[in-house]
């Protein structure tokens, strides 16, 4: 620009030795900071799983790095490398917005009608991912929970924007109200985008208000189907007049359990731990609720062992098949075994090549190709879709879990959108939050990990014991029992 002018070339061979030599200076000095900086570009390629579905390669330098004197009193901007995107993500579920009705359940799984004399919502709370979301809705209902009874609880922070149409399938927070409501599930909205432990106390204060004395939840990254097959193990079965007990009618065949006479008091009934929990409502209230101070990991611990510690009951036991996965189908409608549906997931093929050696392997993929024209005409099996769902777990697990929540960065799109967030940025910020809350839960019992049952830490003990470890050298959220959890596993 100073070449340019042409005023201001004699002013330039004036000042000009004055001006470069500033200018060396200045990048004598910068350079060591600039290159720290450019090495700290810190590891955020959370989505880089093994399996890594339909990465391509971020667009190099979009940020503009070039220019590094912004022209601030010397100080630079230094951008980060953009991070992986990946493509965009399709329709989850074509059938259902090609129809715009609610694919048929199969006999067998249709809920009892009229509704059991109980209540039995379900919640099953939605930040991000609307593809894992729909899939595990759409399992809960093909698998014979009623539609009427799921509250699915939009937690975006985006307010109003999803229920007026006003962001993207490719934005993370994307969610489709309309969809929801035509499969037949309500959508509750938070007021403002809450932590974990802030949603679980939404639902309680939500049963509250409703008068829901007993209420189920589920994470929105598990696909359940009723076990089909549970004769196996269940001989007081009618089999009779009922081939199998669906998951929503072995679930309140527990609540009735629990509730009947002479049993202890309880608190909580885990399937599969709690991806799919049963929860007593007054008993959480009773000891406090959720520590909100322990906003993700650690909270689970922190309220468990408090009901434990006051008494409670909190038993476990299987109602259904619940697989705790990282993807989604590519096609949800299989789970309703629609015709042309079929059972497959991005990632599957790598999957298959780090895991070579599975029994049975060769088999199993013969009779896949097989089965394809049969899937086009009559719909997925239970069979097909039970050991799929398997792989999509096993998947989550590769590379020892690292990555089992990648799920949650795969829209990489939304900007210019209302309350849109960057979508690394967000899952860093969420990842710091996560690590503080395990500090406090060490500050607050002394000990880095969730098993204070071993070390006979008591409810009474909170804020009141000194810490266990060398707490000068090392931050609370790293290293200790973080392993382990509350049950002493
Ligand atoms: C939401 O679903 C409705 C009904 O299937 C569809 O018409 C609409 O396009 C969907 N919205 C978006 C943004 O995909």
């Amino acid at each position: 620009m100073l070449m340019r002018s042409g005023r201001l070339v004699p002013l330039f061979s004036r000042y000009g030795v004055v001006l470069l030599a500033a200018l060396v200076v200045y990048f004598i000095v910068r350079s060591p900071v600039a290159s720290r900086f450019s090495h700290s570009n810190v590891a955020l390629g959370k989505g880089e799983d093994a399996l890594g579905p339909n990465k391509i390669p971020a667009a190099q330098g979009e940020e503009g790095n070039g220019g590094a004197a912004a022209g601030n009193g010397g100080l630079a901007k230094i951008y980060k490398k953009p991070g992986e995107r990946y493509a965009p993500i399709e329709d989850p579920f074509p059938w259902l917005t090609k129809h715009n009705k609610m694919p048929p359940i199969l006999p067998n799984n249709l809920p009892p009608n009229p509704h059991v004399p109980e209540h039995t919502p379900l919640f099953i709370g939605f930040t991000r991912n609307w593809p894992m979301l729909l899939q595990c809705v759409c399992s809960y209902i093909a698998a014979g929970w009623p539609a009427s009874d799921i509250y699915v609880v939009e937690n975006t922070g985006t307010f109003r924007s999803n229920k007026d149409a006003e962001l993207s399938l490719q934005n993370p927070f994307f969610l489709n109200h309309t969809q929801l409501r035509t499969l037949g599930v309500h959508v509750l909205m938070t007021p403002t985008l809450l932590n974990f432990a802030q949603l679980q106390n939404f639902y309680l204060h939500t049963s509250l208000q409703r008068g829901w004395e007993h209420f189920f939840w589920s994470h929105q990254d598990v696909i359940v189907f009723s076990d089909e097959e549970v004769r196996k193990k269940d001989r007081d079965h009618d089999h009779d007049h009922d081939p199998y007990a669906t998951i929503y009618e072995r679930a309140v065949g527990l609540l009735r359990y629990l509730n009947g006479p002479d049993m202890p008091a309880w608190a909580t009934h885990f399937f599969a731990y709690d991806h799919l929990t049963l929860v007593n409502r007054d008993a959480m209230l009773d000891v406090g609720a959720w520590d909100t101070h322990i906003p993700f990991y650690a909270s689970d611990c922190d309220m468990y062992l408090r009901l434990h510690w006051a008494g409670y009951w909190q038993p476990q036991s299987e109602a259904g098949l619940i697989f705790d996965v990282s993807v989604s189908l590519d096609d949800v409608g299989a789970l309703f075994r629609l015709p042309g549906s079929h059972a497959t997931f991005g990632g599957d093929a790598a999957l298959e090549a780090l895991i070579p050696e599975r029994p049975g392997k060769e088999v199993e993929l013969r009779q896949e190709q097989e089965m394809k024209s049969w899937v086009d005409k009559e719909g997925e099996t239970y069979q097909h879709l039970v050991q799929v769902a398997g792989r999509m777990q096993e998947a989550k697990w590769v590379g020892r879990g690292a990555f089992r929540n990648s799920w949650q960065a795969r829209q990489s799109g939304g900007e210019g959108e209302p309350f849109h967030h960057h979508p690394e940025g967000f899952e860093q910020g969420i990842n710091m939050l996560i690590d503080a809350g395990r500090r406090v839960f060490a500050e607050k019992w002394g000990h880095r990990g969730c098993n204070l049952l071993e070390l006979g830490i008591e409810g009474k003990d909170a804020w009141k014991l000194e810490k266990d470890w060398d707490a000068q050298s090392i931050p609370g959220e790293e290293g200790g029992d973080w392993g382990k959890d509350w049950m002493g596993v």
